[in-house]
């Protein structure tokens, strides 16, 4: 499933689990890993984030960097369903996937949840209810600027590549997220170059390796130090 690149320069793609993902690029880089994106977020944002925070945290309050394909929303919002237990989403966007791209992605079919167009179509920067105890705010713009009176306690760091963008993975913009953080809080990220690692510990998180999703030996789980 390839389309040629539009003027947002992305290109929807299949990816060897059957679910798809985005190619963009101004950055050459996809959104998920092309050895399957529903699997890499199920293992590195789900089994190592979502579920412990489930069990640790009355309200988990999840913060996502990178929106994008809604992918990690949606399995969250499957996940709390599941649980009975309420989630207070907030991701960050700086490029919002255009309407009619997010329209060709297949992970509701993929999962059976008809949720995946309600969270697409949720406005920007304005809190909402999309499904019952899941709130979303959808936050338009950097992280770099993203300014925040929340705490959260769950945190899905899922920027592109340090290769693309090295910006978002230094020890300055971790001491950022950190400040929006309880502590006993988890960061979770596909990641795990040492010198994320490095920058991670420096900006106050202990940071544990486990094993990735297909063909990615190591991922990252990091917890805010209190
Ligand atoms: C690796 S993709 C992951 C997206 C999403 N989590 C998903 O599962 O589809 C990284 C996302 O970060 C967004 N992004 C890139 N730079 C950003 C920045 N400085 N601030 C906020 N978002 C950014 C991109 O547009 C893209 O949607």
């Amino acid at each position: 499933m390839t389309n040629p690149e539009n003027k947002t320069g992305n290109r929807i793609v299949l990816t060897a689990d059957g679910s798809t993902s985005v190619y963009n690029a101004a950055v050459d880089q996809h959104y998920h890993s092309i050895f399957g994106a529903l699997q890499e977020s199920q293992r590195v944002f789900i089994e190592l984030g979502l579920y412990p925070a489930l069990e640790r945290f009355g309200e988990v309050r999840v913060f996502e960097m990178g929106f994008g394909t809604g992918l990690n929303a949606l399995l969250t919002l499957s996940e709390a369903e599941k649980a009975g237990k309420p989630v207070r989403y907030t991701a960050v966007e700086a490029y919002p996937l255009p309407e009619e791209e997010a329209g060709r992605l297949n992970f509701g079919e993929l999962l059976g949840s008809p949720y995946l167009k309600p969270l697409h179509a949720a406005p920007w920067n304005r809190r909402v209810e999309p499904a019952p105890g899941f709130s979303l705010l959808k936050q338009g713009g950097f992280l770099q600027d993203f300014q925040t009176g929340e705490r959260f306690n769950l945190v899905y760091y899922d920027a592109f590549a340090p290769e693309a963008q090295p910006e978002l993975w230094t020890e300055e913009i971790f001491q950022k997220v950190a400040g929006w953080m309880n502590p006993g809080g988890i960061l979770t990220t596909y990641c795990s170059k040492g010198y994320v690692q490095r920058n991670l510990k420096a900006a106050g998180f202990s940071v544990e390796k486990h094993p990735g999703p297909a063909r990615k030996r190591e991922v990252l789980r990091a917890v805010r130090e209190g």
